[in-house]
């Protein structure tokens, strides 16, 4: 599905310094207006290298953060707690670091030995939070090496979802078990961000940017929604025809 109208656009920084901190402005900028239109934002974090490198800049952001909630795009399948759970990192990057309301924080439960009703769960709460529309304001991705997006991954079953917003699978190819939201969670948010960075990521960037029949989730998120930004560091972006 391609959408009418489809505004994309890019923006590469020569490190991840200027990254972050034109990712957080942005963010501010992003939240700003959705509290001026709606009386909140929601965002859906990801997790990986991208939380990791430009969330604890986010934090010097000053804005309403009382008015901001926080959602999850992916979880793995462990507690907080533990190192790889992506609630933990955004927590100790940003989370810790603002006044948000700890009722505004929504997080998927991956601890949860039953996964299946944590993202039913999840999806209740969306609805309770957003409307029976779910709609996020913004939801930011990293991008796997291998395209994937979320817990979205190659030639999974998942990417042929239709109604559910949050799924859950045990087949990662990445480990652990996930919970992730899914493309029809994605397509309706009002804005996506992909947020990449590393010359190792350079490969899969130029594929998903530049061959319009790339089968990889990326891509499919690409085509199918209307409000693309794409944040890349000078690395990533050095296989495309425009690296600019
Ligand atoms: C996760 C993420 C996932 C991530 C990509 C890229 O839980 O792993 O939410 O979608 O963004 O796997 O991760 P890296 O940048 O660490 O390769």
């Amino acid at each position: 599905m391609i959408r009418k109208a489809q505004r994309v656009h890019r923006y590469v920084f020569a490190n991840t310094t200027r990254m972050a901190a034109d990712v957080a402005r942005r963010f501010r900028l992003a939240a700003e207006a959705a509290i001026a239109a709606r009386g909140s934002f929601a965002c859906a974090l990801t997790g990986g290298s991208a939380a990791r490198t430009l969330y604890a800049r986010l934090g010097r952001e000053r804005l309403d953060w009382s008015r901001v909630h926080i959602f999850w795009v992916d979880e793995r399948a462990v507690p907080e707690t533990h190192e790889e759970s992506n609630a933990g990192l955004c927590r100790r990057a940003l989370l810790d670091c603002v006044p948000l309301v700890p009722a505004h924080i929504h997080r998927m439960r991956g601890e949860d030995a039953h996964l299946d009703a944590a993202a039913r769960d999840y999806e209740r709460e969306m609805v309770s939070v957003l409307g029976p529309e779910r709609v996020l304001d913004l939801a930011h991705l990293g991008l796997g090496s291998d395209g994937h997006v979320a817990s979205l991954f190659p030639g999974h079953a998942l990417l042929g979802e239709r109604t559910r917003y949050v799924a859950w699978l045990d087949d990662s190819p990445k480990p652990p078990a996930r919970l992730t939201l899914t493309l029809p969670a994605l397509f309706a948010a009002r804005a996506i961000w992909f947020l990449v960075a590393g010359a190792e990521k350079a490969d899969v960037v130029r594929e998903v940017i530049e061959d319009p029949a790339s089968p990889l989730p990326a891509s499919r998120v690409l085509r199918g929604h209307a409000a693309v930004t794409w944040m890349l560091d000078r690395a990533a972006a050095s296989r495309l025809r425009d690296s600019t």
